[in-house]
Parts: structure tokens; C-alpha cells; sequence
């Protein structure tokens, strides 16, 4: 048995969701609202015999126990398996954080100190100058620990030298970098230096900004597994405890986030320079309900911006939170990302500076994300014919779909009315038709906290899903054909993080890179799992086969998914028929349908391998 069985098997998932929703008994099964969304009739239901969950509303997500506590608690798998192995005594066994991130943090923290030095020194004269003019006080250049690198391009790599460092070490962590005349140097000259940290406050590499007018205005750490831009957020390690407090505020520079906390606004953190991911998404929602985006109006528009917006719309749509109250029972929070449209030529750090007032002003009377989407749509699009107005519904649709119901959506459909001067019921009416729902209907889950597998496997392993891996992580080249293949196909835990870990390094070609960047936490179950899977032997061996057979079994692990849907549904029709929904009725119909195309196609591919 694996840890992760054992600490399941210690579990009744009856016993832990009662702890946190008010269960009632139906049949053979426990059923309540749901916790993750706002509804009126309970569409929650608990399986003791299988020890899974399900909404079977709007939500359409389920699980298992460690799932649910994830869901409900905003915890990472890790972080949740932590917990319920406290509760239940079970020990898990550790490993220990990847020697060559451990020095490469290293390296990263004695560049930091050196820069520190610099600054203070009489080199550093003229930035500190800077940096006053700027408003910075000693405290914040201190606790966000910027510094100043040195102009001559070898000190830093010489000192570290002296330090005990190899070059190679030195190349690897990214502060040394081996020109096209093959001497190496170092990489930041001349440049304020921002640290960044990740999560944990580990030194993963740095933001230079140029102090002379040169390009790039910024030069980060080289991109790669341990600074992945895609990944962090800065000053997420300063702000974490805040934006559980407060909700969180993202701002587009290290500047405007560094002002923020120096003005006492903690919950202030910066994207990279690059649109925001799922990623970072998702990250910020296990901590709260609350987002507000401060918008650089030139950027506003932009496809870049829109784009983080869309991830963000699509992935804070409901969360739960731990209510004060003393039953620990959970709450659900219907989540409301804003906008917050900078006044014309100004940024947050101006702002803040000038008038801290006006910022907190700023950030409470954002205006709703929604609101913004659907005004971007209007605005670039045609408001004037038929044609165009239909277009600019079937673009928000998505959008307004995910919403739910409620005054929000309500709102926003009379907003696209009123943008493209047509009845709301004319908007309504088109929002309705299939063309425009179907697509939109069951909007993508966000990767990774959410799942929608029955935890029903009695094995403590699983040779079908595992087979898939084997088979996606060998062979990068079977990206394409593993298109559609979900996280929620995977039934084991492991198998799942790990399947989400390889769908996270989508642009990665070269398989050693891969498998470094899954690993990259490198201090959990999951590297083990990955170490065990890859020591399997593997038959596929020619290229036609393998292909074939990844088709084949993503058919078969969804098949399986959609089946364990139905007969969860099987039973709650069983037992409690007369609190059906329509969305309800619809969502079994549209499954049953999947099962019939699924068994039709693979059969037809059979025949195709077969001959
Ligand atoms: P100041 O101009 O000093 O106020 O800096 P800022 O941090 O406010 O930067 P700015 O508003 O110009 O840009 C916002 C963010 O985009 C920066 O903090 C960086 O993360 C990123 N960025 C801007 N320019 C560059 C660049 O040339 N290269 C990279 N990699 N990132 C950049
Ligand atoms: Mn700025």
C-alpha cells in the first residue's frame, strides 16, 4: 500500500465532509448544497461505499477524500496529503530537495548579498541617490533585498569562485553566463537587482532593471525549470498570509509591488512581464476568493492582458473558505475578480506614493472583470449589424456562462444589451440557443485542484493509467495524439499530479527537460512515483504501435471516467429522484452520449490497427 492509500484508508469520507457540510442521509448515500457552489436544491452527494464525492450541479467536479479537502481548504495535493496524514498518524516518507536547485538557491542568495554589498558601497552612490528619488525607503530596499550589480562583469563570478563555487555551478544557476567568444562573465552588469523568490521563499533567480537607459529595460534570471516565469509571482512570499486576509491585488511591476508594501498594503503582488497562467492562476485562488488586477490603460486593451483575463475569469468562478464559526463548517464565496483601470499615464507605484488613499480608493471601487470582458468585446468588435452583434453574444457567451446564474450574470447580459442596443431578451433568447451553449455550457476546469474521478480503484495501483504515463513521458512526441487525455481520466492521485505536472511543460519538446521540470519540487511522492514508473519496462517499442496504443487507452481511461459518472448518477436518481434538475437531466444525457461515441470510435479504430 502507498502512503497516500494508507492515509485514505485511515479516512471515512463521510466523517470528513460532515465536518465541514451539513450531510443528510438519502438512501445510501449523503447528499447536501453544495459547498462549492450557491444553489437551492442539494446537488452535493457523499458515496460511503465508494468514498467519493459529486456535484451533480453546476459545478459538475468530484472526488474523492483528499480532493475534497484540497477543494475545500484551497490546498495543494501535497499540502493536503500532509494534513491528513497528521490527522491519521501516518508517516510519510520524505525526500530531500534537489541537490542542484539547493546550490544554485545558494549561489542565488550569495549574488544577493554581494549585490547588497554593492549597493552599500561608494560604488552604489548614485543608485541609492535613484532609488531615494524613487521613494524607497531603507526598510523596503532592505526586506525585498535589492542591490546593485557590479559594472565590470567578472567580480560577482570571482567572488564566488573564491567562494568554493565551480564554474558549472555558477552557469547553472544563471548569474554566469559563457559568451559567443566563449569567456564567461557576469550576467547582471550595471543593473538594480531585484531578487525573486518563489513560494517558499527559496532564491530562484532575478529581475535587473537597467539603471542607464540600456535594453532590455529588464534582464531576468535565464528561463528554465527552477525560474520558470510562467510560475512565479512576485512578492508571492511576502503576500501569501495577507491575501488570505484581504484577497489579492496584482500589479504589473516590481516597482508597483515593492511601493505597495512599503505603503502597507501586503496583499500586492507582480505578474513577470508575461500574460498570467493557469498556473498562477490557481495558485492565487487556493488562498482566496478575492482578485482585483490593477490595468496599465495602454495595456488594457491588448491581447495579452485579455488573455490573463480570460484565465483568470475561467478560473475563479466559486471558492469555499473556512467559516470563523467555531464548527469549522466551510462557506462558499462567489468569487468576483475586478479591474482596476489605471487613471491615464499613472501606475500603482506613482499612485501609492502620492496619495495612499487614492490607491485604497482605487482598489475598492474596481469594477467587476465581467464587466470589462464583455466592454473589450463590444468595443473591438462590430455593434452595428446583425451579423456583428451576433457575433460579439456568441463571444461573451463563454463568459457569461460562467457566471452561474445570479445578479452578476444578470447584469452582465443586460451590459452586453445595452452595448449592442438590443432587447435583453433578444440577448437572452441567443445565449440560449444550442449553438451558442454548447460550446460554452461546461466551461474547462482548472487543472489541477479539481477532479472529477471516482476513487473506486481497489488495486494500489493502477496498470491502465500508468501504462499511459509510461508511454506520454517516454515519448514526448505522443503530445499531440494524448490531446485528449484530462486530468480528471486518472483515478490515482499520483497519477493524476503527474499527469497535470507533464500537461504544465506543454511547450517542452526534449524529454530529460521534461522530466526535470515535473520533478521540480523534487522533495515528494510524486518523484518517487515518477522514478518507479520509468524503471518499468515497456513493450511498445516501435513508433505506429505506440501511437495506436495511446489513442486506444485515452478512449479507454475516458470511457471508464464517463462510466463512473453514470453510475454515480444511477444512484443518485435511485436515491433521491424528486430533487432533479433540468441541468441535471441534461448533464446524464449529454454522458450517455459521450459513452455511445467513445465505444464507437474506438471500435472503429481497432479495425483500422486490426487491419
Ligand atoms: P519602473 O519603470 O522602474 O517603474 O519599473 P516597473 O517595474 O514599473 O516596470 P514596467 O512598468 O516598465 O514593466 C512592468 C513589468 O514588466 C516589469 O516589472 C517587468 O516584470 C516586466 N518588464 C518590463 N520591461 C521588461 C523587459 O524589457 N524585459 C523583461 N523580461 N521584462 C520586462
Ligand atoms: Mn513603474
Amino acid at each position: 500500500m502507498t502512503a497516500i492509500d494508507e492515509v485514505k484508508s485511515k479516512l471515512d469520507i463521510v466523517e470528513v465532509i460532515s465536518q465541514r457540510v451539513p450531510l443528510q442521509r438519502s438512501g445510501n448515500s449523503y447528499k447536501a448544497p453544495c459547498p462549492f457552489h450557491q444553489e437551492n436544491t442539494p446537488s452535493f452527494h457523499v458515496f460511503p461505499d465508494r468514498q467519493s464525492w459529486r456535484c451533480f450541479g453546476a459545478c459538475a467536479t468530484g472526488g474523492d477524500v483528499l480532493s475534497f479537502v484540497m477543494k475545500a481548504e484551497g490546498l495543494e495535493f501535497g499540502e493536503a496529503l500532509r494534513q491528513m496524514a497528521n490527522q491519521t498518524g501516518v508517516t510519510l516518507p520524505r525526500r530531500g530537495q534537489s541537490p542542484q536547485n539547493e546550490t544554485a538557491y545558494k549561489i542565488n542568495e550569495d549574488s544577493r548579498s554581494y549585490f547588497q554589498r554593492t549597493l552599500s558601497s561608494a560604488q552604489g552612490a548614485s543608485t541609492r541617490e535613484y532609488l531615494s528619488e524613487r521613494g524607497l525607503d531603507k526598510l523596503a530596499i532592505e526586506a525585498f533585498g535589492i542591490g546593485l550589480s557590479p559594472t565590470d562583469g567578472e567580480s560577482l563570478k570571482n567572488h564566488l569562485i573564491r567562494e568554493g563555487y565551480t564554474p558549472e555551478e555558477l552557469i547553472n544557476a544563471g548569474v554566469v553566463r559563457t559568451g559567443d567568444d566563449g569567456v564567461s562573465r557576469d550576467l547582471f552588469r550595471g543593473r538594480l537587482m531585484f531578487p525573486i523568490r518563489d513560494p517558499h521563499g527559496n532564491l530562484v533567480g532575478f529581475g535587473a532593471r537597467t539603471l542607464d537607459g540600456s535594453e532590455p529595460k529588464y534582464l531576468n534570471s535565464p528561463q528554465g525549470p527552477m525560474f520558470d516565469k510562467s510560475r512565479i509571482l512576485y512578492a508571492m512570499d511576502k503576500a501569501r498570509t495577507d491575501i488570505r486576509k484581504d484577497g489579492a491585488v496584482i500589479v504589473e511591476g516590481y516597482m508597483d509591488a515593492i511601493a505597495a508594501h512599503q505603503a502597507g498594503f501586503k496583499n500586492v503582488i507582480a505578474q513577470m512581464g508575461t500574460a498570467l497562467t493557469e498556473f498562477q492562476v490557481e495558485e492565487i485562488r487556493r488562498l482566496t476568493g478575492k482578485i482585483t488586477m490593477a490595468l496599465d490603460q495602454d495595456a488594457a486593451g491588448q491581447n495579452a492582458t485579455l488573455r490573463s483575463l480570460d484565465v483568470v475569469l475561467q478560473n475563479f468562478r466559486t471558492k469555499t473558505v473556512n467559516n470563523q464559526r467555531t464548527d469549522g463548517s466551510t462557506r462558499l464565496v462567489d468569487t468576483d475578480p475586478r479591474i482596476i483601470v489605471m487613471p491615464p499615464g499613472q501606475d500603482p507605484d506613482e499612485v501609492i506614493h502620492k496619495s495612499p488613499s487614492t490607491w485604497t480608493q482605487l482598489v475598492e471601487t474596481a469594477i467587476p472583470a465581467i464587466t470589462f470582458r464583455i466592454n473589450a468585446i463590444t468595443g473591438n468588435g462590430d455593434t452595428v449589424s446583425p451579423d456583428g452583434k451576433a457575433r460579439c453574444v456568441a463571444e461573451a457567451a463563454p463568459f457569461i456562462h460562467l457566471l452561474s446564474g445570479g445578479i452578476l450574470q444578470a447584469n452582465a447580459i443586460e451590459l452586453l444589451a445595452d452595448n449592442l442596443s438590443v432587447p435583453i431578451d433578444t440577448v437572452k433568447a441567443s445565449l440560449s440557443r444550442p449553438s451558442v451553449n454548447r460550446r460554452s455550457r461546461r466551461p474547462e476546469q482548472p487543472r489541477s485542484a479539481v477532479s472529477t474521478a471516482s476513487p473506486f480503484v481497489k488495486l494500489d495501483h493502477d496498470p491502465m493509467e500508468e501504462y499511459c504515463l509510461q508511454l506520454i513521458l517516454s515519448y514526448p512526441e505522443l503530445r499531440e495524439q494524448a490531446g485528449g487525455l484530462r486530468p480528471e481520466f486518472f483515478t490515482r492521485h499520483e497519477n493524476r499530479e503527474l499527469f497535470t505536472r507533464w500537461l504544465d511543460v506543454a511547450s517542452e519538446l526534449n524529454k530529460d527537460n521534461i522530466l526535470t521540470q515535473i520533478k521540480r519540487n523534487g522533495d515528494d511522492e510524486i518523484s518517487n512515483h515518477l522514478d518507479l514508473l520509468l524503471e518499468k519496462p515497456m513493450i511498445a517499442s516501435d513508433a505506429n504501435i505506440r501511437s495506436s496504443e495511446i489513442a486506444k487507452i485515452t478512449s479507454r481511461l475516458e470511457e471508464r471516467n464517463l462510466k463512473a459518472q453514470k453510475s454515480e448518477e444511477v444512484k443518485m436518481f435511485t436515491d433521491s429522484p424528486p430533487d432533479v434538475e433540468d441541468d441535471e437531466n441534461e448533464h446524464v444525457l449529454k454522458i450517455n452520449e459521450r459513452i455511445k461515441n467513445n465505444e464507437g470510435l474506438r471500435r472503429g479504430q481497432t479495425k483500422i490497427i486490426s487491419g
